[in-house]
């Protein structure tokens, strides 16, 4: 499963990006908000640093403004991908851009239904929102679960790129279904790598370790 990371915050980004954990990135008009930089300047510096993927979010809710907005946006960096809304207009424009070679991430996606018609209309990725299908008491696994069955079914090759993920657990899920992609905040990906035991047992060995006397360098 590829990692991409729900985040403009660049120090946190690039950090991942030295360990290999970066595949992509995300972001949203939330994300920016929370960065408080500029959209354009900030995306240029993410694209800068990772060489995969950088969605970067239109705002218009019209098919030909969202494709002015997704045409300006691309124009940022070679790896920027186009995110649009999933409504018929973002539709739309999904089927545009992608025309025109731009990758495009379907993004506020909520069903399977809507998930077919972003592949219909040719999206490079799909963007289930797992987290908040929880909050409302859905279960957003089940979302990712459907939409793999049916992408395989029909042999579509818009990638299924989990969302909204709030959880350790989500990741794990998300790669058990076969996502091929899960997007979560930099927080996530560094708490992947806690277990109580790993620290109880470092704890130990290191005790031991001290009564040895002994020193590797
Ligand atoms: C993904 O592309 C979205 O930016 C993000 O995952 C939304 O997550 P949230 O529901 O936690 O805001």
């Amino acid at each position: 499963m590829k990692f991409f990371v729900d985040s403009a915050d660049v120090d946190a980004i690039a950090e991942l990006n030295d360990l290999g954990m970066v595949d992509g990135v995300t972001t949203n008009p939330s994300l920016i908000l929370k960065s408080g930089r500029d959209i354009v300047e900030v995306t240029r510096e993410i694209c800068a640093i990772v060489s995969g993927p950088v969605s970067a979010e239109v705002v218009a809710l019209g098919a030909d403004a969202m494709i002015a907005e997704g045409r300006k946006l691309a124009d940022i960096a070679e790896n920027i991908a186009i995110k649009v809304p999933l409504t018929w207009d973002g539709l739309k424009a999904c089927k545009t851009l992608t025309s025109e070679g731009r990758m495009v991430n379907v993004t506020l996606c909520f069903s399977a239904n809507q998930a077919l018609l972003a592949a219909k209309a040719g999206a490079t990725f799909i963007s289930p929102f797992i987290g908040r299908l929880d909050d409302i008491n859905l279960d957003g696994m089940e979302l990712v679960a459907d939409i793999r069955t049916i992408y395989d079914n029909y042999g579509f090759e818009t990638e299924i790129l989990a969302a909204s993920v709030r959880s350790v657990n989500h990741m794990r899920a998300a790669a058990l279904i076969g996502a091929d992609i899960a997007t979560a905040p930099p927080a996530v990906i560094r708490k992947m790598a806690e277990h109580p035991l790993t620290d109880k047992g470092l704890e130990g060995f290191l005790r031991d370790w001290k009564k040895t006397g002994q020193k590797i360098v």
